[in-house]
């Protein structure tokens, strides 16, 4: 990985917090809850990393979650990613969390909110980053649980900037989430869905005229309209496109196939995140290395997808322009050295 690709202020605007346990800390966290798992050894959480679909990432994935119980967990698990993160030069990020994984296994919003809080604050001194946290509701459960989570999360929405939707997208669409959407609108929350990762550019449609989402996560099969195609890149509307996590999860085989290059040429407004990093083989820095090394993405452009990351994020108008200066300043720097 190149020293300019870490230098390029960015934020982080697509990754699951509950995604980026790394293996050892769920082996320690399992073990000092005493909660058993199904794995014993790195050796075979590493075996059970080989997936095929979304479906058997997501499998996975609660199994890991499932470790987590008390305030400490969610604040060395916050804590840990914070880390990482500023070391690959994320400025700002916004942080998806999944209540009902937790809320389901008898574990309180007071608890992994006290957690998560205290790991954004610490690390905002550390390393001078901040950090807001997005509220997913689970798209394989009902609209009804959905709506009985915004409720439940209501006097707990501090550092909470906005909701969205994740897990299984296959016959899921957005609509079924309407009523949750213009809840938690009304309670001053911005709003974003995955879509179009596994389901079809009609779930990105819906997203944005159903629950009036700011940005979509994924929304790689939007390519498969024109039509839409055309209208987000017309409107601008933000996709959080996420390349490991596209190949580990078999929507394209290697990363050489990846459409970033076509998506830029449609003139779409995409920015690059990491999702589940362990699990998909990389932070964010790693998959703007990736797109680099395996489609000859250059500096230049990566600076502008880093530029994109910021200008999509929810941070007010003055601090995205000091971030895109300091962006422009690092891309200066690198062409006069
Ligand atoms: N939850 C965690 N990662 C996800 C992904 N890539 N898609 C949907 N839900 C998720
Ligand atoms: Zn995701």
């Amino acid at each position: 990985m190149t020293d300019f690709i870490s230098r390029l202020p960015k934020a982080e605007l697509h990754v699951h917090i509950e995604g980026t346990l790394e293996p050892e800390m769920m082996l320690d966290l399992a073990k000092r809850n005493g909660h058993e798992l199904p794995f014993g050894s790195l050796k075979e959480v590493e075996a059970a990393y080989r997936f095929t679909d979304l479906q058997s990432f997501l499998d996975i994935y609660y199994q890991g979650a499932a470790v987590l119980r008390t305030p400490e967990d969610f604040y060395l698990l916050m804590s840990a990613y914070l880390d990482r993160a500023a070391a690959d030069g994320v400025r700002h990020a916004e942080i998806f969390f999944d209540p009902q994984t937790h809320t389901e296994r008898g574990i309180g919003f007071e608890v992994f909110m006290e957690g998560l809080r205290a790991g954004i604050a610490d690390a905002r001194s550390r390393h001078g980053l901040s950090a807001e946290l997005i509220l997913c509701f689970l798209r394989h459960l009902s609209g009804a649980d959905a709506v009985k989570t915004i409720h439940e999360a209501e006097p707990h929405l501090q550092g909470v900037v906005a909701v969205g939707l994740d897990s299984s997208e296959r016959d899921r669409p957005p609509e079924l989430f309407e009523r949750a959407y213009d809840i938690a609108r009304g309670l001053g929350l911005r709003a974003v869905a995955h879509a179009g990762e596994e389901g079809p550019p009609e779930y990105v449609v819906g997203a944005l005229d159903i629950l009036g989402v700011e940005r979509i996560d994924h929304g790689d099969n939007s390519l498969q309209d024109p039509d839409l195609v055309e209208r987000l890149a017309r409107d601008s509307i933000p996709l959080t496109v996420c390349p490991l996590s596209r190949v580990a999860l078999r929507g394209v085989d290697t990363l050489e196939d990846h459409p970033l290059p076509t998506m830029i040429e449609h003139g779409l407004n995409i920015s690059l995140h990491s999702d589940d990093p362990p699990y998909f083989g990389g932070y964010v820095a790693a998959n703007y290395a990736g797109v680099q090394d395996s489609l000859g993405i250059t500096d230049v452009e990566l600076a502008q997808l880093a530029r994109n990351s910021v200008m999509s994020s929810f941070l007010d108008d003055s601090r995205k322009e000091g971030l895109v200066t300091e962006i422009d300043a690092v891309v200066e720097a690198e062409i006069s050295a």
